[in-house]
């Protein structure tokens, strides 16, 4: 089935970061493609003109791709209108419907805290402005199971389930595409695909970096919230799931549901959590913050295929590295027919997210020489052409269209949090380590059998 196409984007949160950092500079590259030509009207509280909201896209914009066209950035400029106002107030929302003139099927993104969700689509459906609209939200999507089940009905007020579009960016990345297209474009995967062949599945996403003068929005939610529970979540998805039984988005969404539902809610000593030292005077943290800047925890999927299998996640800030890595650990041959193999060095698969999008396998061959000795080598498949399509390029572009297939559903994003909610709001400080290294020291006590294959470098 064709859906319509948005005839114009609005959005909230215009003069904000998100707004700044990824979506200009997505809107930008969306007209340089040619694909982006519909009216764009920024909409926030700040009383700005719209030459200053132009110098802001073009400020953002040049930060993220360094030269820009000028000849786009006119054509994105003279797409852009904008209005200012307070959502509480319905003045706002009546002068967006004049803004958004005739235009019958306007795509609404919402880059502003979950707080003002329930505000903002009043305000549209007072305004006559949410019949015939799609809805675009930001994460975090609610703060726990509870907040985020309270968000749903808000929302599904005004907008039915189709037209709502929650945004994980992950999923928008090309090498999360390339796992689900890898894992069900291959029939050699299949076979050992399982709980009889693996062992492990390891997923790391370090970054070198600490909160970024995020101070005040991250002391607020932890790594847990901030990327466990959703973008590397999605990934064990998409690792652990089913083949869908067909193209359409929820035929791939019901399969990842089916996975939500088999994990094993976590308990609190499935779970490491740590905080880098320093992290207490970033400013925005709270004096005594017990927020965990780094976290690893160990999941379950109970299902045939993998029943006692682990799922490692690890995340954190200022760790030695920047990268997004799975691994997916083989277990060790059943005889040692010439030297012996020891379980660490048995196969897996490594699929490398950021900062390359790569596929390796770890293997033993013969070292060269007289004896029959083996040693590890990984087998490389490194994309160089991976293109320069963003996150948020393409989320915009599916919603714009209406295609769901990289979005959130409902039902995964409660069940997502009843997954986590144990693991939520610990009152107790967190392990302390220092940048620069792979988390706490009860991490050596926390890792999957026979160890974390160690990330490329
Ligand atoms: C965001 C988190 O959702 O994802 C950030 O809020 C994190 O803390 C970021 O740094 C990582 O995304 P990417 O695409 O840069 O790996």
């Amino acid at each position: 089935m064709t859906e319509t196409r948005s005839d114009t984007l609005v959005l909230f949160g215009a003069t904000g970061d998100l707004a700044y950092k990824k979506i200009f500079p997505a809107l930008y590259a969306m007209v340089a493609r040619g694909v982006l030509s519909e009216p764009i009207i920024g909409i926030a509280f700040d009383d700005w003109s719209i030459e200053q909201l132009q110098a802001r896209a073009r400020e953002g914009i040049t930060k993220a791709v360094g030269q820009i066209d000028e000849a786009v950035f006119a054509k994105l400029a003279s797409l852009l209108q904008y209005v200012s106002g307070d959502y509480r107030n319905q003045s706002t929302f009546d002068k967006l419907k004049e803004a958004i003139g005739a235009a019958k099927h306007p795509l609404y993104y919402l880059a502003v805290p979950p707080s003002m969700f329930e505000p903002v689509v009043q305000g549209l459906e007072q305004s006559g402005g949410a019949a015939g609209a799609r809805l675009m939200v930001e994460k975090p999507f609610g703060r726990d199971l509870q907040s985020a089940r309270w968000l749903n009905r808000v929302l599904h007020i005004v907008f039915e389930e189709k037209a709502i579009f929650r945004i994980d960016h992950y999923l928008g990345k090309e090498a999360i595409q390339n796992l689900l297209y890898f894992r069900f474009a291959n029939s050699f995967l299949e076979p050992i695909w399982n709980r009889n062949h693996i062992e492990s599945v390891q997923i790391t996403m370090a970054e070198d970096f600490g909160v970024q003068g995020r101070g005040r929005f991250y002391d607020e939610v932890g790594c847990i919230r901030d990327v466990i529970q959703n973008h590397l979540l999605n990934v064990l998805l998409l690792l652990a799931m089913e083949p869908p039984s067909g193209r359409a988005a929820d035929d791939l969404i019901d399969e990842k549901v089916q996975v939500l539902k088999a994990i094993r809610t976590l308990k609190k000593e499935d779970v490491v959590r740590g905080q880098f030292n320093g992290y207490l005077a970033e400013p925005g943290v709270q004096p005594g913050s017990t927020v965990e800047t780094f976290a690893a925890a160990r999941f379950f999927v109970d299902t045939w295929r993998w029943q006692d299998v682990p799922f490692f996640i690890r995340a954190g800030k200022n760790l030695p590295a920047h990268l997004t890595e799975v691994v997916v650990k083989l277990k060790r041959p059943p005889l040692d027919v010439f030297d012996s193999i020891k379980a660490e060095d048995a196969n897996y698969i490594r699929f490398r997210i950021a900062p390359e999008v790569a596929v390796a396998i770890g293997a033993r061959r013969k070292a060269a020489g007289e004896a029959m000795i083996g040693e590890q080598v990984e087998l490389f498949a490194v994309d160089e052409n991976v293109g320069d399509m963003e996150p948020y390029e393409r989320l915009i572009g599916d919603a714009m269209n209406g295609n769901s297939l990289l979005f959130t559903r409902q039902d995964a994003s409660e069940i997502a949090w009843r997954i986590v909610a144990p693991v939520l709001d610990y009152k107790t400080t967190p392990h302390a380590y220092e940048p620069g290294t792979w988390g706490p020291e009860a991490m050596a006590d926390f890792a999957p059998p026979n160890g974390w294959v160690s990330p490329m470098t």
